[in-house]
């Protein structure tokens, strides 16, 4: 298992990554939760990147600059609204992280921080979520060299413990 994929307990907007991950929605005119944050801490610039963008369907990702952030550069991406799981959230969800994480290497980004995309306002369970976030990152960078460091930011003691406990469990 590949030594690339931490986790900690934190604040998304803080982090020295190269990208951090935004979980937006698809107006990208940002919104509350970890979005609001980002938003706020990178400043106006982010915003006209944004509207500029126009848009971004579920389950893809797009790219701006990091504006005030300490990262060069923000991904959006738009996580699927939890509806029960028949509504191909699984698939949806993972798209996000594949999607984020290729344009991070078309961008030579070599480290990159993933909030947990959906488990707020979208309202995904965080065990299945987290589940799937692992296995994807960590599927991905099985065939990946250039990426260098994967970091979940959990914004809670529970949410921390989730994540860490479904990276144990791929094991
Ligand atoms: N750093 C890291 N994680 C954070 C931060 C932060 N500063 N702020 C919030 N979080 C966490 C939440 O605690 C949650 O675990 O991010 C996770 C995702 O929650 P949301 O931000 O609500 O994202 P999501 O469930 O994907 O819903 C997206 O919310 O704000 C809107 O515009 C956004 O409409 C979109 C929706």
């Amino acid at each position: 298992m590949e030594s690339k994929i931490t986790f900690v307990k934190g604040d998304i907007t803080l982090q020295d990554t190269d990208a951090i991950v935004n979980a937006a929605n698809s107006s990208l005119l940002g919104g509350g939760g970890v979005d609001g944050a980002i938003h706020r801490a990178a400043g106006p610039k982010l915003d006209e990147e944004c509207r500029k963008i126009g848009g971004c369907p579920t389950g893809q990702a797009v790219i701006t600059t990091g504006g005030n952030l300490k990262a060069k550069y923000v991904i959006h991406t738009v996580g699927p609204v939890w509806h029960g799981g028949t509504l191909n959230e699984p698939d949806l969800l993972a798209s996000c992280y594949i999607n984020s994480l290729k344009l991070a290497d078309e961008n030579g980004i070599k480290t990159i921080a993933f909030p947990s995309i959906s488990t707020g306002a979208y309202g995904y369970p965080v065990e299945q979520a987290a589940h799937i976030a692992v296995k994807t990152v960590s599927d991905y960078l099985k065939n990946n060299i250039a990426i260098e460091e994967v970091r979940f930011v959990l914004f809670s003691d529970r949410d921390y413990q989730v994540y860490v406990k479904a990276y144990k469990e791929l094991k």
